[in-house]
């Protein structure tokens, strides 16, 4: 969507800082024992307590109330009450939720216990991926802009980029045009304007470009097993710097 007035402002702000807390909230949870199931439960408490629905859910049907993917798995994994995050896992957790008809998404990967170093450099790569591409998401600036940077953190960092996963347009919809590359494509004519409200969510890797699908309709994975994250915002775009609403 693209703000029209203050309220349309006001109303993203309110969910965009109801799915923040549920990110935090379970993120500060994060410990060796725990399940992805008893995560996702907290989240869902934060959501319902504000009177927030699951995106997910409510868009897609999806068989948990937040995405928790652990390691390989990139999005889109179920909780569980089986799954025990153990020391040295990586796990990405995204919350996603509609109030009152406006819609906002934000997701992050967090180290369980103490992770390998190579491990910790994807955290911090993927996060300063984040950071540098939403420096270029200005109203003026081409959309290709985004995807260039993501992919340079990634180059320099010695990590890869899953091509096939994108950040999007947001705010009336959970996904909504425009899909935000996070590799640049010279040919996208695109150019980013004032008041568009998309996010922005690299997947970075140690090794996989691509993802696979598994039997649970769900999970998408690197096909070689090897790890995954992932920093997602939402926000408007503005002239200058741009509104975080996550
Ligand atoms: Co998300
Ligand atoms: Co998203």
């Amino acid at each position: 969507m693209s703000i029209e007035d203050e309220n349309d402002v006001h109303a993203l702000r309110r969910v965009g800082a109801i799915v923040a807390a549920a990110r935090d909230t379970m993120g500060a949870r994060v410990v060796p024992g725990i399940t992805t199931g008893e995560l996702d439960a907290i989240g869902a408490a934060v959501l319902a307590a504000h009177g927030a629905r699951s995106a997910p859910k409510l868009a897609y049907g999806f068989p948990g109330h937040t995405c928790i993917s652990v390691n390989d798995e990139l999005a889109h994994g179920i909780p569980s009450a089986d799954r025990v995050l153990e020391e040295g896992d990586l796990v990405n957790i995204d919350v996603s939720a509609e109030l009152d008809g406006y819609w906002a998404d934000t997701g992050a990967s967090f180290a369980v216990g103490r992770v390998s170093a190579k491990a910790s450099a994807l955290l911090a790569a993927t996060r300063r991926a984040l950071a540098e591409a939403m420096n270029e998401a200005r109203a003026g600036a081409r959309l290709h802009n985004i995807g260039r940077a993501v992919e340079r953190r990634a180059r320099k960092a010695g990590f890869r980029v899953v091509r096939d996963l994108c950040g999007h347009g947001v705010g009336r919809h959970i996904h909504e045009e425009p899909q935000v590359s996070n590799v640049f494509d010279a040919r996208d004519p695109a150019v980013l304007t004032e008041g568009l409200v998309i996010t922005i969510e690299p997947f970075l890797t140690t090794g996989a470009t691509r993802f696979v699908e598994d039997d649970d309709g769900w999970t998408l994975r690197t096909p070689d097993g090897t790890l995954g994250a992932q920093f997602e915002h939402t926000f408007i775009v503005t002239r200058g710097a741009p509104i975080v609403l996550t």
